[in-house]
């Protein structure tokens, strides 16, 4: 039985043989202010690496009380710490529930470019573990030994 799924799977396997790793996000942390001081802002940070190459980055935004439901990156941007990285957040309803949309753009040695986008549901069940204070703010962090894998759902090589 189990000789047959695996022969099953191999074809799979060499149809596609640069399938790609999912992004690997730790350290995930979000912050909701609760808008008395006016001073607080929103705060979102992670770590990523990409596995097909190892490239690893840390990445934060933040944006103004006022900005609360308009401020999130709806484009692509690049404010992480290593060069050919950027973020954007889809579907965003809190800081707590949104999809985490990350592009990856890696130099090969021969020159040419590739790029990868990767998606993740962002959610406060299985990624990420909220404290709501009673006088308004939030802190959420990724969930201790949970791994938060981003699929990667774009590959292009130019
Ligand atoms: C995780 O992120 C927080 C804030 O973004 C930072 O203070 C802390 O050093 C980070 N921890 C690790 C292990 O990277
Ligand atoms: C809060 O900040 C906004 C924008 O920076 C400003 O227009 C407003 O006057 C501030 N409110 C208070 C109470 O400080
Ligand atoms: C996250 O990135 C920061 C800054 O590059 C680094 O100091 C820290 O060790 C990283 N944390 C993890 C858990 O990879
Ligand atoms: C970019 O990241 C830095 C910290 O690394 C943060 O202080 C700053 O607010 C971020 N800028 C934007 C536009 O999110």
């Amino acid at each position: 039985m189990l000789v047959t799924v695996m022969l099953m799977a191999l074809p799979l396997a060499l149809a596609y043989p640069e399938a790609t790793t999912a992004f690997e996000v730790t350290n995930l942390s979000t912050f909701e202010p609760s808008g008395r001081d006016n001073v607080s802002v929103y705060r979102v940070s992670f770590n990523v690496t990409d596995p097909s190459d190892g490239a690893a980055t840390s990445c934060e935004t933040t944006w103004p009380y006022a900005e609360w439901d308009t401020g999130y990156p709806h484009e692509f941007l690049a404010n992480c710490t290593n060069k050919g990285w950027s973020f954007k957040f889809d579907d965003y309803q809190s800081m707590w529930d949104f999809v985490l949309d990350v592009k990856h753009v890696s130099k090969k040695r021969n020159g040419k470019k590739i790029k990868r986008s990767a998606k993740g549901m962002v959610d406060d069940e299985n990624v990420l573990l909220c404290t709501h204070a009673g006088s308004g703010f939030s802190i959420c962090r990724q969930r201790e030994g949970v791994a938060f894998q981003l699929d990667v759902c774009k590959e292009v090589k130019f």
